[in-house]
Parts: C-alpha cells; structure tokens; sequence
C-alpha cells in the first residue's frame, strides 16, 4: 500500500527514505531477499558482519530456536572486506537503498584496515560492531567497557574520514550508559543498540551445551521490552548530557506496533532482525504501518512519533 506521510529520516547526514533498516547478520547482503520483496522499499540495509580477511564462522550448531526468541553463534562467517567490496557491494548498491557495512574485527589493527577499505568505497555508512558475542577475539570484548570501546571507535574514526560512523552497543555491558557517552566522545556520529544477549541452551538428549562456544546471542521477541527500556534511557542519557546523535533502535521488533514503541522511546530509526526469518515481509508490512499511523495521528515527521523529552 502508498501513502502520503514523508517518511524519510536523516541518521548522520544519511538520508533514509524511511526509518526501518534490515539489521545485520539477518539479511544476507539483500540480493538473497530481492526476489521476495522489494528491496527498495527499504529504509537501509546493514551487510552481514565483515572482518578484514574471510572467516568460515564457528563450528557445530548454529541456531536454536527458543519458546520466544533465537539464539545463534554464526562466529561472523564472511568473505572478508575486499571480497565484499568486490562482489557483494556492486549487487547491493541495485537494490536501491542504503547500504550500511556492519565492521567487525579481531583485534584494533584489522578493525582499522577494514575500516580503511569501507572508507574508500562505495557504502553509505559504517556500523562498528563492539558488541558481537559469538567470537572468541574481539567483538563484544571491545564493547564491554568504555575504554576499550572508546580506543576502538577512535581508531576507527581516525581512518574512517569519509563516511559516518555508527557504532553498535551490546546489551551485555555492565554500563551501557558509559559505553555510548565514550564511544560519542571517540568519534561515533550514531548509536545502534541493541546486539544479542549473551545466553545459552543445553540438548538434553546430548547432555551437553548446544553450541561449542557453550554460549551464543538471544534475539527475538523475548529481548524487546529490555531493548525498549535500553533505548529509552539511553535517550534520557544523551539528552541530560547534552549529546545530539541519533540512536537506531533494535531487539525483537517484530510489527508496527514494537517498531512504534521503539520510535516514541527516542530511536531515529530502527532495525529489524531475526523476524524477517519467519516473516520475509515484515519490515515491508512495518513500513507500511508506520505510515498509516502518521496518517491517522496527523503527524508530518517520523521524529513526531517520539515520546521521549
Ligand atoms: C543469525 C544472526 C546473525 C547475526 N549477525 C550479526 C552480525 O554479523 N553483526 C551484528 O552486528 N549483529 C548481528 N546479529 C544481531 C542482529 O543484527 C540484532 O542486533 C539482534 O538480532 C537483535 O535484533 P532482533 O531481535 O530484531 O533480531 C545477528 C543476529 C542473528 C539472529
């Protein structure tokens, strides 16, 4: 369905056409998902994690469903940053939308190699993952603690002159709060939030833990509320520190209604993940929603849906 509420958002100097973006790990590099909806419809589009060199992810089980969410340990499986730039990139930028290149790394050097060659091509914006828990080096070790967190981003920023620079918080940091004021103070132009809690299952049949790692990152509906009252305070957080970025908020959204909860909580945008496994349409039919609402709520800006002061 169309209709006529302007949609469109502005995360970092980056013009969305709308505020749903595909989060990532969740949406391949969207010409797997091409021939089901319509890609272009989409607010962005975040690329599968990428580490400088190729990585083949983590062994044993990867995914496991639970009563109201997903638990996976992918281990950040990619081709690696040239090999994307090189045959990924060219079919995302058909899509029609924005591309958003989810950064990862194993130690600050290759993080900062990576950035350099997303620097110098053709994605819209960068998103630094410090909040990935399925790695045994790096990721969500960079997230954890403000310092560590800040001297990333930092080193990132330094190389990464040209396109913004969004950095992606994991839930699993003692202080989310400290975490993000760093990372904003090192550089970051936004903040997305959140990644997966860290969490685990046993196979009873087994006797052991479902994944080799032992743990993996809960997603899905069962992380929402948490996610919710993540963004919502991190955006009393922002506004009592005087910090203007734009938060992109994520965890469990699943239909209009939790996408419009996270927008009124003070999210800019927003992201949807692992709903899209079960429903391919759902940030079409979210989209959508959101623009009915606007309609019917009399309201000509996707920042009007914000509650949050
Ligand atoms: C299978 C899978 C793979 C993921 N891979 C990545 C990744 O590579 N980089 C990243 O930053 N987040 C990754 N995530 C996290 C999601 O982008 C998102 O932050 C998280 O799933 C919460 O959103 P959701 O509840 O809507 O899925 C992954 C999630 C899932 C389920």
């Amino acid at each position: 369905m169309t209709n006529i509420s302007d949609l469109s958002v502005n995360i970092a100097g980056v013009r969305l056409k709308n505020p749903v973006i595909a989060a990532s790990g969740t949406f391949g590099y969207g010409s797997e998902y091409a021939q089901i909806i319509d890609t272009s419809r989409l607010g962005g589009i975040c690329t599968k994690g990428l580490t400088l060199n190729p990585r083949t992810g983590n062994s044993g089980i990867r995914v496991w469903e639970t009563p109201s969410g997903l638990l996976n340990s992918i281990g950040l499986e990619n081709p690696g940053i040239p090999a994307f730039i090189e045959n990924e990139l060219p079919r995302m930028r058909k899509l029609g939308t924005v591309i958003i290149a989810n950064l990862s790394g194993a130690a600050t050097e290759e993080y900062a190699s990576g950035a350099a060659l997303l620097n110098d091509s053709d994605v819209d914006m960068i998103e630094l993952n410090i909040s990935c828990p399925n790695v045994k080096a790096g990721g969500m070790a960079f997230g954890l603690e403000p310092d560590t967190a800040a001297a990333l981003t930092a080193a990132v920023r330094r190389v990464c002159t040209k396109k913004p620079l969004m950095v992606k918080l994991s839930p699993n940091a003692p202080s989310l709060a400290d975490v993000a004021l760093a990372c904003v103070k090192a550089g970051a132009d936004a903040l997305s939030l959140v990644n997966t809690f860290k969490a685990m299952a046993i196979d009873m049949v087994r006797r052991k833990p479902v994944f080799d790692n032992v743990t993996a990152g809960l997603s899905g509906p069962a992380i929402k509320p948490i996610a919710l009252r993540m963004v919502w305070e991190l955006f009393d957080t922002l506004k009592n520190a005087k910090v203007h970025v734009p938060i992109v908020g994520l965890g469990g959204i699943a239909c209009t209604q939790d996408a419009l909860e996270f927008l009124m909580a003070g999210s800019a945008a927003i992201q949807v993940g692992s709903a899209t496994f079960a429903h391919p349409a759902a940030m079409i039919e979210i989209i959508d929603g959101i623009g009915q609402y606007m309609e019917t709520a009399g309201l000509s800006g996707v920042g009007e849906i914000c509650i949050a002061r």
